[in-house]
């Protein structure tokens, strides 16, 4: 074929080449500008053209190269245009947008820093399942059959094929499930959810959150169960914390005793937070019964053992001054975030 007759065809192709979008740019390239491109051949076909000619014919040639060049600038241009056209949406000289940090909830905060603090005392956590059967949650535990804590008011249950079963009211349900499976010395929290059949209001919820505490061995008495709550008290609330027992009853343990630490803001002078006695209660602890050792499977004659049991929210009410109990499972974001500074 004629060059010259190939330059024209070449030099329609390129001046008709249509370039739209980032794909038929780079396809434009590599035809005309690549390094195997139509040019380059054209160049090798100068070696057999006459020397005459060969001027004209290279500077068509040349003519082309910068045909096709100018055509590639222009698309090239026209193409970054359209995208920075998308970028000028964004002002890339505004501040970034401050990031949210998330925080732990508060109940989660208290109960992590109850652990660590018997954990320090070598006690270990134990957990156990939220649908407890009648044995774990009220009968090994000493619970009479008539007892009220069993009534419809305060239990849910929940029939489970031919087994009626309950929400567990208390985690002490778990320490049932350790002293059946383990050999004392037991020395052992159980943290977790527990529910009640009661109507939600400031002061009373469906469930709330417990840590239980159980430490059986060989001459356990209650002075130790005494020493280990005032350590408790002093490590939660302030070297100044005083606790006060006042005679109580719970089926499992005996003797019983329901606890109070000195206010937490008065210092126990007398504030209307304590209601002017010095004094706030924070938990129900005692001996265990010997029927308990016994049902579990644990020689009473051989071992004693104390028991303890604290409501999170309660302690979380008295760190943070909350006194509505809805607050902790509403997930309201202007109370969470109160926590940011709490680890
Ligand atoms: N189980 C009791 C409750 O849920 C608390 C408790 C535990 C009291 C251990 C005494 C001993 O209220």
């Amino acid at each position: 074929m004629d060059l010259k007759q190939l330059i024209t065809e070449i030099e329609q192709e390129i001046a008709a080449a249509e370039i739209k979008g980032q794909e038929q740019l780079e396809a434009f390239r590599i035809a005309y500008l690549g390094s195997k491109n139509k040019l380059k051949d054209l160049y090798k076909e100068l070696k057999s053209v006459p020397n005459e000619l060969k001027k004209e014919v290279g500077q068509a040639i040349n003519a082309l190269k910068t045909l096709a060049e100018d055509k590639f600038n222009e698309a090239a241009e026209a193409n970054s245009k359209k995208s920075s056209g998308n970028l000028s949406k964004f002002d890339l000289s505004r501040p970034a947008e401050e990031i949210e940090i998330g925080a732990r909830h508060p109940l989660a905060v208290v109960r992590n820093e109850i652990i660590e603090i018997f954990s320090r005392i070598g006690f270990s956590v134990s957990e156990g399942p939220e649908i407890e059967d009648d044995w774990h949650n009220f009968s090994a535990l000493n619970f009479p059959p008539e007892h009220p804590a069993r009534d419809m008011q305060d239990t849910f249950f929940i029939q489970k094929g031919d087994d009626e079963m309950a929400l567990r009211t208390h985690t002490s349900s778990v320490q049932v499930r350790v002293m059946e499976g383990e050999e004392p010395p037991i020395r052992t929290i159980s943290p977790g959810r527990v529910y009640r059949n009661e109507a939600i209001s400031a002061r009373a919820h469906c469930f709330f959150h417990q840590v239980e505490g159980l430490y059986i061995d060989t001459d356990v008495s209650f002075a130790d169960l005494k020493q280990t709550l005032l350590y408790f008290a002093k490590e939660m609330f302030g070297e100044k914390a005083e606790i006060r027992l006042r005679p109580s009853y719970f089926p499992f343990t005996e003797p019983s005793a329901e606890v109070d630490v000195s206010c937490t803001i008065c210092n126990g002078d007398g504030c209307n937070v304590c209601k002017y006695t010095g004094f706030l209660e924070i938990l129900g602890c005692g001996m265990v019964d010997p029927n308990v050792l016994e049902a579990c499977g644990i020689d009473s004659k051989k071992y004693a053992g104390f028991a303890f049991g604290m409501g999170v929210e309660r302690i979380a009410q008295l760190k943070y001054r909350v006194n509505d109990l809805r607050l902790y499972s509403e997930n309201d974001v202007r109370f969470l975030e109160q926590f940011k500074s709490a680890y």
